[in-house]
Formats: structure tokens, C-alpha cells, sequence
């Protein structure tokens, strides 16, 4: 819940609660009143109608007191009169309703019929003795006023509620959505430190919202200040570490040529073999691989800086497999190892991306199988169509990946077993990581069947 819609139902519940209990108090003692003023009223009205039995039946006139209360009946706010005798037994009884007569209790027993309120007294009956005299009042107006008094506390309760919690909205929207404008602008400056705009302080001042845009203002000019500099500074690096590498290139053609043109120079013996032979041939891989070294981290410099591929265009991955296979069927056969290439019949659909890069990717794990395979072992490349896209693998008879060393194999520079791979930097993986993801697809490694390791990459359908 936004801050301002909490502050809006505070406001409104706490209203509600106070002006609840004021409207409550207020009611009682309106009621109270309106009791006491009305039994006030009865009595002065019981008093009055004494005095007129009195002095009616002092003289015996009691023909005359009958008609004197019909008549106060009929005028006055009074339902009933009735006179008792000192046994009890009804004298002169008048009423505005003979049924409402013929149901009153005597005094002192029995409740009176709804809506009525009874009041009696004694009475002196002149030559009857005492008697008791009883005077019904309605009650309808006095309970109309009551409702009134009730309904009208409920109404201000409900407009007091209501306007504080107005009160409580406008606060919070004026304190919340400023403080949410911040935690906005917080959590932008988190995913963008460099797109960092400061915030207005509104009215300055020392309140806490204004600090905080104050400290957020301080934070998010150094966070700004700091990734720029390690972005320039990155990419500096990037640029050094390129240039050096490209620099590499030409003196490494150079020492390859010239290396090669040494080796069809030297003398040979009887048998056909240079001199040396042994240090020409460590001289030709060497600098061959430091050539493949070369090109790979320009590659991967270039795919890290690029979020698209340079190049798209339609590529069969069967033909690069095929192709792949024959290029190292050679290299294959000299160490008696057997590769063979698993192809469907029908040609598979092609996919979109860079064939060159796709292509090295194969050449790099092609490589690895070749070089961790021993003599008599066996390579298997295989694609297939596989949910739309195309699957390839790489499996082989070495040693394996270790479960534990699979998610690192793909980071640049790793290598498992150091020694064993003496020329080898460790960024064929990473390289290829880096191709299949540019393309869309996923890279992995698990086991092969009945021991080796199992490459696989997939590349969705274009
Ligand atoms: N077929 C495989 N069988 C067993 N281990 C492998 C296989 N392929 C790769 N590895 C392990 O993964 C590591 C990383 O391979 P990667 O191709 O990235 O580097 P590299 O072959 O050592 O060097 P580079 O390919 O750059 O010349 C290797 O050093 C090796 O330990
Ligand atoms: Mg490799």
C-alpha cells in the first residue's frame, strides 16, 4: 500500500474512533435530558391534575370532574386519567383510546403498554377516603427525538471521520509522494548510476524528506562519478589489451613464415629428415598455437564489446559438422583415433547467425575432444534437428569432465589440469560460450556413453 493510502486509512480509523466516542457521549446525555425534562413535565402536569380531583371531590362533584377530564383528555398532551378508590377500584376513568384504557395496569403492577408512561399519586377523595390518581403519557414524540438525536450523531461522526481522513489523504499524498518520488529515484539510480538526476529539495529546509533528498542527491553524484571513471577505465583496458594483442599479429606472421621457410631450407641427412627435426616441429606448433591464442582473444574481445552478431546469415550446421570432420579427420588419424560424424538423412533446416563463428566453435570443441581422446579412442560429431532449432554434440572417449568442474570450464582461462596442456590458454570454451549465447541458444557439458565427455550446443530456429 502506498504511503499516502496508509496515511489516509490511519487518519480515517483514528477519526472514526474519536468522533465515534464523542457522538456517543453526546447521545447519552441528550437522552438523559430529554428524560429528565419530560418526567419533569409529568410530574408538574400530575401535580396540577391532583390539585383539580381534589378539589372537585372535596365538594362530591365528581359528575363535573368526569367532564372536567374528558376535557383534559381531549386538550392536553394527556393519553389517560384514571381515579382510584382506596380499594383499588377504578372511579372515573378517561382516555383518548377506550382500548388503551381498558389495558392499563393499576398502579404499581404490571408494565404500562408500549408507547405509554404512567405516573401516579395519592389522592384525598374528600368523603371517599384516599384514592390513587394515574396519568398516562404518550411517548411517541419523546422516542421521535431520540431518533433524531441518534441519527444526527451519526451523521456529524460520519462527516468528521471523512474529513479527516481527507485530511490524512492530502498529507500523506503531500509528505508520501514526495518520499516515494525518492525511493523511485533510489531504485532507478541502483539499475543506472550513470543516468543519475538530481533531486529537487523543495523547500530546502531541515525536514526529514528534504534531508534525504539531500543524501540521496550526495550518493548519487558520487555513484555517477565512480562508474564513470571504472567505465573509461575498462574500457581503456579493453582498448590497451586489444591493440597489444593485434600488435601480436604481425611479428607472429612474421616468426611463422620465417620459421616455415627455415624448415624447407635445412640441411637433411641420409634419411630425408632435417636436422634438428624435433625443434622445428615444437617451433611450428608453438607459434601456431600462439597464433590461434592471438585470434581467439581478439575474438572474444570483440564479442564482449558487441551486443549483436556483425554478420547474419543463413548457416547449416549438418555442412559445417561435415566440414568440421574432414579438416580434422587428418589430425585424427595421426593420433589412431576415430571420428566419426552422426548426420540425419535430409538436410537440416539452416539457422541465422555468423558461419565463421559457428564454425569455430565446432573447430574449438572438435580440438578439445581430439586432444583429450587417447590413441585408439574414439570422436563422435553429431547434429539433429531438436525443437525447431538444431542440437550438435561433441563426445569423446578421455577422461571426462568432472560434475564439479562443469559450470567452470566455460570461464575464460580455466583449465582443469594445467601441466597437461602446456600452449593452451584456456579460452576455446569461453569463446564458444560467448558465440552460442550471441545466437540465442545454450551451450553445456555432461557425460558420454560409456565414459568420455558429451559437449552439446543448441541453436534455436532463426
Ligand atoms: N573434451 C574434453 N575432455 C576433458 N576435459 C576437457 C575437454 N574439453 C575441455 N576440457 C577442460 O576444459 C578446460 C578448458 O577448455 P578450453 O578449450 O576452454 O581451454 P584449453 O583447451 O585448455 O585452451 P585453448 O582452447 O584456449 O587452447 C580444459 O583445460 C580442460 O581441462
Ligand atoms: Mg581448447
Amino acid at each position: 500500500m502506498r504511503l499516502s493510502q496508509s496515511l489516509a486509512l490511519t487518519f480515517f480509523l483514528f477519526g472514526a474512533l474519536i468522533t465515534g466516542g464523542l457522538v456517543a457521549r453526546h447521545v447519552t446525555q441528550a437522552r438523559a435530558e430529554a428524560y429528565a425534562r419530560t418526567r419533569r413535565l409529568g410530574a408538574v402536569t400530575l401535580e396540577a391534575v391532583r390539585s383539580l380531583v381534589q378539589a372537585q371531590a372535596r365538594q362530591g362533584r365528581f359528575l363535573e370532574l368526569g367532564r372536567d377530564l374528558s376535557g383534559l383528555v381531549r386538550l392536553a398532551d394527556v393519553a389517560t386519567v384514571v381515579v382510584y378508590d382506596g380499594r383499588g377500584r377504578r372511579l372515573l376513568a378517561r382516555g383518548d383510546d377506550a382500548a388503551l384504557l381498558a389495558r392499563l395496569p393499576p398502579p404499581g403492577r404490571g408494565a404500562p403498554p408500549d408507547g405509554i408512561y404512567l405516573a401516579s399519586t395519592s389522592v384525598a377523595l374528600g368523603a371517599r377516603g384516599r384514592g390513587t390518581l394515574q396519568v398516562g403519557f404518550r411517548t411517541a414524540s419523546l422516542e421521535e427525538r431520540l431518533r433524531r438525536i441518534a441519527a444526527e450523531g451519526v451523521q456529524a461522526g460520519v462527516t468528521a471521520s471523512l474529513a479527516l481522513a481527507l485530511a490524512g489523504w492530502l498529507i500523506g499524498l503531500f509528505a508520501g509522494e514526495r518520499i516515494e518520488r525518492v525511493v523511485a529515484r533510489i531504485e532507478k539510480l541502483s539499475a543506472e548510476p550513470e543516468r543519475f538526476r538530481p533531486l529537487s529539495r523543495g523547500s530546502g529546509g531541515d525536514s526529514e524528506v528534504s534531508r534525504l533528498a539531500a543524501a540521496f542527491n550526495r550518493m548519487g553524484a558520487r555513484l555517477k562519478a565512480a562508474t564513470e571513471a571504472r567505465r573509461r577505465l575498462e574500457e581503456e583496458r579493453r582498448e590497451l589489451t586489444a591493440m597489444l594483442v593485434h600488435d601480436l599479429k604481425t611479428p607472429l606472421t612474421v616468426i611463422r613464415s620465417g620459421v616455415s621457410l627455415l624448415g624447407e631450407i635445412a640441411p637433411r641427412g641420409p634419411d630425408g629428415r632435417r636436422e634438428h627435426e624435433r625443434t622445428y616441429e615444437l617451433l611450428e606448433l608453438s607459434t601456431e598455437r600462439l597464433q590461434r591464442m592471438v585470434e581467439d582473444v581478439l575474438q572474444l574481445a570483440k564479442l564482449e564489446e558487441a551486443s549483436e552478431l556483425k554478420r547474419e546469415e543463413d548457416v547449416a550446421l549438418d555442412e559445417l559438422a561435415r566440414a568440421c570432420a574432414k579438416d580434422f579427420a587428418l589430425v585424427a588419424g595421426g593420433r589412431r583415433q576415430t571420428l566419426a560424424l552422426e548426420l540425419p538423412e535430409t538436410p537440416l533446416a539452416p539457422v541465422r547467425g555468423d558461419g565463421r563463428l559457428l564454425r569455430r566453435v565446432l573447430d574449438n570443441l572438435v580440438h578439445n575432444a581430439v586432444e583429450h581422446t587417447p590413441p585408439g579412442g574414439t570422436i563422435t560429431l553429431s547434429a539433429r534437428a531438436e525443437g525447431g532449432g538444431v542440437l550438435v554434440e561433441v563426445s569423446d572417449s578421455g577422461p571426462g569432465v568432472p560434475p564439479e568442474a562443469r559450470a567452470e570450464v566455460f570461464r575464460k582461462f580455466f583449465q582443469k589440469d594445467v601441466k597437461r596442456h602446456v600452449g593452451n590458454v584456456g579460452l576455446g570454451l569461453a569463446l564458444c560460450e560467448k558465440v552460442v549465447t550471441r545466437h540465442g541458444g545454450t551451450i553445456g557439458v555432461g557425460d558420454a556413453r560409456p565414459r568420455g565427455a558429451r559437449f552439446y550446443f543448441s541453436i534455436p530456429a532463426a
